[in-house]
């Protein structure tokens, strides 16, 4: 293929790389806070330096009979032993430390990054309350020329922080996914449905079955030793989860099931309290329908009202409608940070300024961003966060609702049982404080220990890096599918993460994805559970293909050769 601005080999030193390293060095400059020891080998940007022709997809298909049951991860192997905040699930055997029962503590399943590192212990990371980390507008996500988001004078790496000019091993890193590495209809698989859902590291798939096959028991309660592990692996992955996105303190984050089940229990707990007749919810037009429906349930329950932020006809919200709808009766807002049909990135820290200017707290649906950049909840200062383990990663039924500890302290428990209850009687029940108030039952033990093996092999290749090399992926493929003949982009906005949805004239969505299939790609054909967003095009449906750091410039190649190939009326 021919694209002037990507096509030409890119090594070391060259232009091409010269553009990733800044970008992986703004990037190590706006989240300075709690990745520099993660990417301190520099395993940033370079697979941008590989000629454009295969960026892995040449020679990374074995044959469809490969065993994929590596009875040890490599990624164990060279864990960090002095790090138990960190640890992901894993056994040492020959580990020396004990649970107070006399069992091995657990061992790190975290992937070593380019220099062999493992993600940072906590405290080496700096992000405890970490509210230096600048997250309000990930400025180097813009479809634009990188020197464009460089301002002359940008400040450079202290003394003895290095810049990072090792190279995206991507080839690598899709080793790591036993899933990528099968063919479909024939074809080696090309996985573009990544907002849907994402493929799982060999370190999750290791640490769930560990977990099960060795560790399994009910939490919090039991008093013999696999109560005490499964325990310890479970307020780790709380600990890992509160690093990841940046909170101040475990006790404000709470497992759920997903995103889903994350607002709903903010509409039915905050909501049910604070919010009455005549108050306004305010959404926005780019809205997943899972925030959406809970708010529209709660508005029938309380006589409250939806208003809708609208957005520009290249899907980002128009942030001066956004403020004129806030006011005195706004009691809450509630917006994707991307959204998953356009893509959009939107402004949260500006917005929850805006919203916090009238005393108004902010639910921010991170599903679509927490896989794609580095996440801070105190620079945002969110007041509601949520993402699911399964678009991180990680495993299906699990995902987090992070709030405010006064804020989710206020809010009356959501369901009821055992785990969430100080004391019982007939006569009256008292609650735990939070997080348990709100995590009734036996909670998903092992997707929480999965999340945390998810969580580390992520900091272990470095959330700017990734976001670095899905930017530079993104901008590829848009400039690789543009010049199809009658297809045209949904979602257009100058910041934007990982999908691109389009249409193509004459053709059907439904046929544009039954069609890549047979090709072995998966992309997703639809509304995307997210209608609004589409009508506001006139459509009911695009084809979106949706990117992740594991997906190469080889396979957007095989996308755009596909597309030309689709048949039309
Ligand atoms: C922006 C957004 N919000 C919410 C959801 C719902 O996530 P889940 O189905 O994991 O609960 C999704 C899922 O695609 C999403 O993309």
């Amino acid at each position: 293929m021919s694209i002037p601005k990507l096509d030409a080999p890119a090594l070391p030193g060259g232009e091409e790389f010269a553009d990733t390293a800044l970008i992986a060095r703004l990037a190590n400059e706006l989240y300075s806070g709690f990745q520099r020891s993660a990417i301190g080998g520099g395993s940033l940007g370079g697979t941008e330096g590989r000629p454009a022709a295969d960026n892995g997809l040449a020679g990374a298909y074995p044959a469809e009979t490969r065993q994929f049951a590596p009875p040890v991860h490599p990624a164990s192997q060279t864990a960090r032993r002095d790090s138990p905040a960190t640890d992901s699930g894993g056994h040492a055997p020959g580990s020396t430390e004990t649970y107070p029962f006399g069992e091995p503590r657990c061992a790190g399943g975290s992937r070593p990054n380019a220099a062999g590192q493992t993600a940072p212990a906590p405290e080496a990371s700096g992000t405890k309350g970490g509210a230096t980390d600048s997250v309000a507008s990930p400025g180097y996500y813009f479809i634009q020329r990188a020197e464009s988001v460089a301002p002359p004078g940008s400040p450079s790496f202290p003394p003895g922080s290095p810049p990072s000019p090792a190279r995206f091993d991507v080839e690598s890193i899709r080793r790591d996914f036993p899933a990528l590495a099968q063919l479909v209809n024939g074809q080696p698989l090309v996985w573009l449905d990544n907002a849907a859902t994402t493929h799982k590291p060999q370190s999750v798939l290791d640490a769930t079955s560990r977990f099960y096959g060795r560790d399994n028991s009910n939490i919090h309660r039991g008093a013999h030793t696999l109560a005490a592990r499964a325990t310890d692996l479970f307020e780790e992955g709380r600990e890992k989860v509160r690093r990841f996105i940046g909170a101040g303190d475990t006790k404000e984050i709470v497992f759920v099931r997903g995103t889903t089940e994350a607002i709903n229990l903010v509409a039915q707990t905050y909501g049910r309290k604070n919010i009455g007749p005549g108050d306004e919810i305010l959404l926005t037009t780019m809205e997943h329908h899972a925030n959406i429906v809970p708010w529209q349930m709660l508005a029938e329950q309380t006589g409250a009202a939806i208003r809708v932020a609208p957005i520009n006809d290249r899907g980002e919200l128009i942030v001066e409608q956004f403020a004129a709808l806030l006011g005195s009766r706004t009691k809450i807002v509630a917006l994707a940070h991307v959204g998953n049909s356009l893509g959009t990135i939107n402004p949260a820290g500006e917005l929850i300024s805006l919203a916090h200017a009238y005393g108004i707290p902010v639910l921010l649906d991170g599903a679509q961003s927490a896989p794609h950049m580095p996440i801070n909840v105190q620079a945002l200062d969110a007041d509601f966060f949520t993402f699911s383990g399964h678009k991180v990663f990680g495993p299906t039924g699990i995902g987090v609702l992070y709030g405010k500890a006064k804020l989710l302290e206020e809010m009356p428990p959501w369901q009821g049982g055992g785990n969430m209850i100080r004391d019982v009687t007939f006569a009256k029940t008292s609650y735990q404080g939070i997080p348990a108030k709100f995590e009734a039952g036996t909670p998903d033990i092992a997707g929480v220990v999965g999340l945390g093996a998810a969580i580390d092999y992520l900091e272990s290749v470095g959330l700017p890096g990734i976001a670095a090399y899905e930017h530079k992926l993104l901008e590829y493929a848009t400039a690789a599918l543009a010049p199809i003949k009658g297809l045209r982009f949904i979602g257009t906005a100058l910041a934007k993460a990982s999908v691109l949805s389009f249409v193509i004239d004459g053709v059907p969505t439904e046929r544009i994805g039954k069609h890549l299939d047979q090709s072995g790609i998966a992309i997703r054909a639809g509304h995307h559970c997210a209608q609004p967003s589409l009508r506001r095009f006139g459509l009911e449906s695009t084809a979106r293909p949706s990117l992740a750091f594991y997906n190469t410039r080889g396979e957007v190649d095989a996308l755009e050769k596909a597309l030309r190939q689709i048949p039309r009326n």
